[in-house]
């Protein structure tokens, strides 16, 4: 019998494509999602790409009557926890709304798991719980560092969480997966990232420039103890990261306690090549100035991705060049996102 997976904000960039990679590999998929940052038409559009349109619950993750329900309605195996808030820079400005919103829609999930029977959880956590007294490449067993953010925090409060729950519950599967930079779209340029207002992340905004809503990017900092100057980061496909979902939910539902694994490529990239590499594989020219460095920033971090690769038989396989092909491929065909 085919297995159901609920995603928690699977209306959203990550969410929308992971919902396609776990059709294409035989599960069901439930979406709930509030829509505070996602389009209804993401989840049309994986029916487009895959021909099952997941079944779809427009609700707050919060809200316990509604999310019950779901779990009532739904025989769910297993839950991929995506919905939260991950503005950076707002969660500097609304520290309470993004402890509100993402602590509490872990503990309501929890406890309409535990309510609807449902024993595995995979969670959608991130690099910035390493903070930033680690050494690079940042591996699974080293500890949590101080966040740089109110959001980074509420990831780091969420692993405990759920570590805390999986040691009282025998029963419990949590996964966690730390995410390095996820860039790019799906091939088909059918879904993609759409961030409200001025991106705060770099692909969408030198994706912007490209389609001429915006007139330049400022590269923040050019002055960084690294090779060529600017900041590097670990930047993996989306539909990479993806593929890694498919892998840890398999591994979830054949295990108890918890896990950690990163996803990323183990392969940093500077700002400049990156946008060195859109310029070539789309012909288009990026303006760019450098500016000063950006609050917070860390020179270079990278993920050592064996264990993902040891464990979950999962590495990335997408390159640089895909992942700036396949965001204009997404960009130039819907230059304004979904409609709105
Ligand atoms: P996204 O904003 O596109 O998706 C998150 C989704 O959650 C949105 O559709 C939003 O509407 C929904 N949501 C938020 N709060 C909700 C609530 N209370 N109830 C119901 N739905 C709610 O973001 P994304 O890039 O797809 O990220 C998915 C997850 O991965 C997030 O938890 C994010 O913090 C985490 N993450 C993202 C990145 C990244 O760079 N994109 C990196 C590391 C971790
Ligand atoms: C990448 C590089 C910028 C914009 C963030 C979160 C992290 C995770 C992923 C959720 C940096 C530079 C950017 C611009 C630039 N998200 N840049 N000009 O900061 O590595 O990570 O997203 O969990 O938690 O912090 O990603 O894409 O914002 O920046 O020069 O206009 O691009 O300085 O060096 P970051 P990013």
């Amino acid at each position: 019998m085919k297995k159901t997976i609920l995603l928690t904000g699977g209306a959203g960039y990550i969410g929308s494509h992971t919902a396609v990679a776990l059709i294409e590999s035989g599960y069901d998929v439930v979406i709930a999602d509030n829509l505070c940052n996602s389009s209804k038409q993401a989840v049309e559009r994986v029916g487009k790409i895959t021909g099952t349109t997941p079944k779809f619950y427009e609700i707050d993750v919060r809200d316990k009557e509604s999310l019950s329900k779901v779990f009532e309605e739904n025989n769910i195996d297993s839950v991929i926890h995506f919905a939260g808030l991950k503005a950076v820079g707002e969660s500097v400005k609304k520290p309470v709304a993004y402890y509100r919103n993402n602590l509490d829609a872990t503990l309501t999930l929890l406890e309409c798991m535990e309510k609807g029977n449902c024993n595995n959880i995979v969670f959608s956590s991130s690099a910035t719980v390493y903070g930033e007294e680690n050494p690079i490449p940042y591996e699974e067993t080293m500890p949590r560092g101080a966040c740089s953010s109110p959001y980074g925090w509420t990831k780091a409060f969420t692993e405990q969480i759920l570590i805390d729950a999986s040691k009282a519950d025998p029963e419990l599967s949590v996964v966690l997966l730390r995410y390095f930079n996820p860039i790019g779209a799906h091939s088909s340029g059918l879904i993609g990232e759409d961030p409200n207002g001025i991106p705060n992340n770099l692909m969408p905004y030198i994706s912007q420039v490209a389609v001429g809503k915006r007139d330049s990017l400022t590269v923040f900092g050019g002055d960084y103890d690294t090779p060529d100057g600017t900041c590097r980061r670990d930047f993996i496909h989306v539909c990479d990261l993806a593929e890694g979902h498919v892998k840890a939910v398999g591994y979830c539902e054949e295990h108890k306690g918890s896990e950690i694994f990163n996803l990323g490529t183990g392969t940093p990239y500077s700002v400049l090549e990156i946008i060195n590499a859109f310029e070539k594989v789309n012909d288009i020219k990026i303006n760019y100035t450098i500016g000063n460095r950006r609050e917070g920033d860390l020179p270079q971090f990278w993920a050592n991705a064996e264990k993902a690769q040891n464990i979950l038989g999962w590495s990335a396989k997408k390159t640089i060049d895909d992942m700036c092909k396949d965001t204009w491929k997404w960009q130039s065909t819907n230059p304004d996102g979904y409609e709105k």
